[in-house]
């Protein structure tokens, strides 16, 4: 199981995004592995369903070999755009789950993916039925571990009747905190799962003025100076220092951007201190 790594999030290196060609994609992996970033979060539906194929053809061109990554991926979504679907839906088939899982694999060129998720819970899905379907999966060492997005942990426990469910992905950070509440890092604190959080810079570096984000930052922004460091390594460190050990995933397309959200692993802070951080984002002292 991950512990507070950092994960390297493709959502915006293709059409999503910055529309990375091949070389600056294979650029951006040999430089992330090399200061030891080396898993890579994917979703089938990226760039509507075109950034697992770019990222596998940059990872063939470059210098590092898919054995030396560790591969994340989802699947689920049924989108509109991309895909000649009516509305955008969820499908959890044993059928589609195994043939988006082997259309993932051919886009990034790679035998097997490290960590496979579904990407939202959805009122349809049956959890025999996806039980079976990752079983088929994993027998034929296609994935090795299996996990959930976005899932809360009554959703979670439906899954473990019958099948482990070893990692779930959500939405946490300075200005989202809602897993520190709704049982989503005590879930997996108690049964040893892995979490991990998109988004973890919030809304903190996006166009946001609201009470609540200019006070988050105006505290963020004392306590950096004081401590001498970047703002971000306390936005990321914020997130660290929950017990859970969250790995944040990461979204930067920025290779200096990188190195200095790196620093937020090493940086050591007083827990009274995360707590006038906390105080600035839940905007009232703790009871
Ligand atoms: N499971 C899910 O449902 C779900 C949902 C959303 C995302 N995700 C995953 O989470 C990953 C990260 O999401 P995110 O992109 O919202 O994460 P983020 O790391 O919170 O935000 C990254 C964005 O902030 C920008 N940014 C501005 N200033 C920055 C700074 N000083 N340092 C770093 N970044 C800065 C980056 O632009 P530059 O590239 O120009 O640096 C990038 O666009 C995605 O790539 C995806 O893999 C999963």
């Amino acid at each position: 199981m991950r512990q507070n790594k950092i994960i390297a999030g493709t959502m915006t290196w293709g059409k999503w995004g910055k529309n990375l060609s091949q070389t600056e994609m294979s650029k951006r992996i040999e430089q992330w592995v090399e200061i030891g970033v080396n898993v890579f979060d994917h979703a089938d539906i990226y760039g509507d369903y075109t950034t697992e194929a770019d990222f596998g053809n940059a990872l063939k061109k470059s210098s590092i070999k898919a054995e030396e990554l560790e591969l994340i991926t989802k699947c689920g979504i049924q989108m509109t755009t991309g895909r000649n679907n009516k509305v955008k839906h969820y499908d959890y088939k044993a059928s589609y789950i195994i043939s988006s899982l082997e259309q993932s694999l051919k886009n990034l060129q790679v035998e097997n993916i490290d960590t496979f998720l579904l990407h939202r819970p959805s009122p349809l899905m049956n959890a025999e039925e996806i039980a079976k379907a990752i079983e088929h999966l994993k027998g034929q060492g296609k994935i090795k571990s299996f996990g959930v997005s976005n899932f809360l942990p009554h959703q979670i426990k439906l899954l473990e009747r019958y099948i482990p469910v070893e990692a779930n992905q959500i939405q946490f950070s300075v200005d989202h905190l809602d897993p520190m509440y709704n049982g989503v890092l005590d879930d997996c604190q108690l049964n040893g799962r892995e979490a991990m959080s998109w988004s973890p810079l919030g809304a903190y570096f996006k166009e946001d003025g609201s009470e609540k984000m200019n006070k988050i930052r105006e505290t963020i922004r004392e306590l950096a100076a004081v401590y001498g460091v970047e703002e971000e390594v306390l936005v990321i460190s914020f997130i660290l220092k929950h017990p859970a050990g969250v790995c944040p995933v990461v979204g930067t397309t920025d290779f200096n951007r990188l190195s200095i959200l790196k620093k937020a692993l090493s940086f050591e802070w007083p827990d009274e201190d995360w707590f006038v951080i906390l105080e600035s984002s839940v905007g009232r002292r703790v009871p």
